[in-house]
This record gives structure tokens, C-alpha cells and sequence, in this order.
């Protein structure tokens, strides 16, 4: 019957469609809700006139903890099922590199929770800034460290081993001393603390940077400087002390590889949800962040969606990277509006 073959065109059309969403600033504020997140995840997750599943990942420039820790936090804030399998964090397609070097140095977060991170991302041999300040205590001279700090590291000899490469995965907590110390191993020979690099650039170990964010809004009345700025800071540094520019891999939106990794994801989810392993046409990006998620969605043809519940305050659109798909008030009005757009 005709009743029919409209429902059969719209339960097609539901699953041609996909939605990317940012956290911070569409679905939640830190720990906060934004109450529309939690009526559009029911909607996409069944409770709608179709009863189907529509396809939605996360994907989120957030860091510091691993992904089981983080989407047990929101599915709770949120009050809807999320999985492992449809969340991407800044640093999690860093996982790959843990083929690639074997000791590696984790800068950033709160305690030791990166270091938690990199083992579950397979890393073997984790070396995170307070091992090497309890090794040699000398190495970040204005460094307190706590005797609490003291019993939590892992000293090991570092002038006996090389450090491979370099991976800041959440915002330094310290800057003076991650500083001091990723510019030692960057400037050593093949990641060797206690040696100075005959040539700059040969000898030079790699470092990677979970995501570029410039800033990051907090409950400070303007946005606090994040991995960005902390990455420009070094770069800069690099500079005034070996006249060589600093290389780097940074991931993370607006970054390709993030996009490409998404589209992955994304492919596999259709597979878990509609047992149909492909790319839904229509991508709808919704975020907060023109510089961010805006910029990164258009770059990569997806249907961007930009909210006014987080960093955007500004007019009709952004001037410098608008949404292709309009401004919405929140989350809810950019996604029944892309749903009805199907
Ligand atoms: O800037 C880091 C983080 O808070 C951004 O998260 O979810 O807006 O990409 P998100
Ligand atoms: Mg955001």
C-alpha cells in the first residue's frame, strides 16, 4: 500500500543519514547537561515515529582519560546507552602508533591517567614528565614535587634508554616542566636524556599532538589556553634554541586524518546497528566550535550544523568558517531539522 512504501522511503532515507556530534557545548558543558542533548540522543537511539536506529557517533576533541572511563560518565549525564565502538576521543586514532614505538613519553592530563591511556592504546613502555622528575629532580629546577607525586612514579635510568617519540595527549598541567623536558628529549641525540643531538633534525624523536585547540571555554569568564597554544609555545621555543623549525603531527579536529578515521567508524557502526557495512550519504556534523568542528566538516563534505549552546556567540553565522547547513539555537532544532531534511 501506499502507507507503506512511504514508510519504507523514510525508514531508507533514516538509514542514509548519519550524525557526528561534538560534546562539549552541544551535548553537555563539562559534567553539565544541555537538556536538548539528552530527547536527541532518545530520538536518533529508536523513539521516533519509524522506531529505528538512526547512525550517530561521537567525536570529540576531549582527552585525558580512556574511552571506557569517559562514556560511562556521559551515558549517565546523558541518560542514553553510548559505545565504545561509536566514540572517538582527540587522541584516540593515536592508538595506531603504538605499533610503531615501543618507549614513548605522554605528556598531559590530570595524575596518571594518560598513563592509563597509552596501556590501553598497547603502548609497552610508558613514560610520563614526574618519572623523570623523580629520576633526576634537578632536570625542572622551580619543580615541586610532592612526596605523594614521588611514590606514584616510576624512576627508571633514563640516561640507559631511548625515548622513541613524543605524545602530548590531554592539556599540561605543568607547563614549565613538560616544557623543559619535551624540549631536552627534542634536542637530544635519538631521545636520550643527558645527550645533546649532533644533528637536529636526523637525530630528532617525533612528536605528536592530540588535537590544535587554541582555547577551551571553562568557567573562567573568557576561554583558558589549551593544547594549541602549549604546541605553539614549544614550537617557538624550538626555534629560539636550535634555528631549526619543529615538525609535528597533530590530530584532533579539524585535522584530515580525524575525518578519515570517523568515516571508519562510522562505516562499522552502520554495520552493528543496520547490519550494513557502509557509508550513510549524508553526514550532518553538529558542533559548537566553527574553528573546529565547522571548518573540519565542511573541509570533508559533510553537512555541517553549528549551535549557539557553546563556544559560537556570534550572528546569522560565522564569518570566518560558516555552518553549510545552517545555525541552530541547539542540538534538537539542527537535528529534527536535518531529519526532516531526508
Ligand atoms: O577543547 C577540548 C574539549 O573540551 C573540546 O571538546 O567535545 O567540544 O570537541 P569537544
Ligand atoms: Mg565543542
Amino acid at each position: 500500500s501506499q502507507v507503506q512504501d512511504i514508510e519504507s522511503v523514510k525508514v531508507k532515507a533514516a538509514k542514509d543519514m548519519a550524525f557526528v556530534f561534538d560534546i562539549d557545548g552541544v551535548l553537555v558543558h563539562g559534567d553539565r547537561l544541555i537538556p536538548e542533548g539528552k530527547r536527541t540522543l532518545e530520538i536518533l537511539n529508536g523513539d521516533n515515529e519509524l522506531g529505528i536506529k538512526i547512525p550517530h557517533i561521537f567525536l570529540t576533541n576531549g582527552s585525558g582519560k580512556p574511552e571506557a572511563a569517559r562514556i560511562d560518565q556521559l551515558s549517565k549525564i546523558l541518560h542514553n546507552p553510548i559505545h565504545l565502538d561509536q566514540f572517538i576521543q582527540s587522541h584516540t586514532p593515536m592508538r595506531a602508533l603504538s605499533e610503531y614505538y615501543e618507549t614513548v613519553l605522554v605528556v598531559g592530563g590530570e595524575g596518571y591517567k594518560c598513563r592509563e591511556v597509552a596501556e590501553h592504546y598497547g603502548f609497552k613502555n610508558i613514560v610520563v614528565p614526574n618519572d623523570i622528575v623523580a629520576w633526576d629532580q634537578t632536570i625542572a629546577p622551580y619543580r615541586q614535587f610532592t612526596a605523594e607525586e614521588k611514590a606514584t612514579s616510576r624512576p627508571r635510568d633514563f640516561s640507559k634508554m631511548n625515548i622513541d617519540a613524543i605524545m602530548v595527549f590531554s592539556d599540561s598541567r605543568d607547563y614549565a616542566t613538560d616544557m623543559q623536558i619535551i624540549m631536552d628529549l627534542l634536542r637530544s641525540e635519538n631521545g636520550r636524556l643527558g645527550t645533546m643531538a649532533k644533528d637536529p633534525i636526523s637525530q630528532r624523536i617525533p612528536i605528536y599532538f592530540s588535537q590544535g585547540d587554541m582555547l577551551c571555554p571553562t568557567e573562567h569568564w573568557t576561554p583558558r589556553m589549551s593544547q594549541g597554544t602549549f604546541r605553539i609555545g614549544l614550537e617557538a621555543m624550538y626555534k629560539a634554541l636550535t634555528g631549526e623549525e619543529l615538525e609535528r603531527v597533530v590530530y584532533g579536529k579539524p585535522e584530515l586524518a580525524t575525518y578519515k578515521y570517523a568515516d571508519e567508524v562510522i562505516t562499522s557502526w552502520m554495520e552493528t546497528i543496520h547490519q550494513e557495512e557502509k557509508l550513510p550519504k549524508n553526514i550532518y556534523m553538529i558542533g559548537d566550535n566553527p574553528a573546529s568542528d565547522i571548518i573540519g566538516g565542511n573541509n570533508y563534505g559533510w553537512n555541517t550544523c553549528l549551535v549557539r549552546t557553546g563556544v559560537f556567540q556570534g550572528g546569522d553565522n560565522d564569518e570566518n568558517n560558516p555552518a553549510n547547513f545552517g545555525v541552530f539555537t541547539n542540538v534538537l532544532e539542527a537535528v529534527k531539522t536535518a531529519v526532516k531534511n531526508e
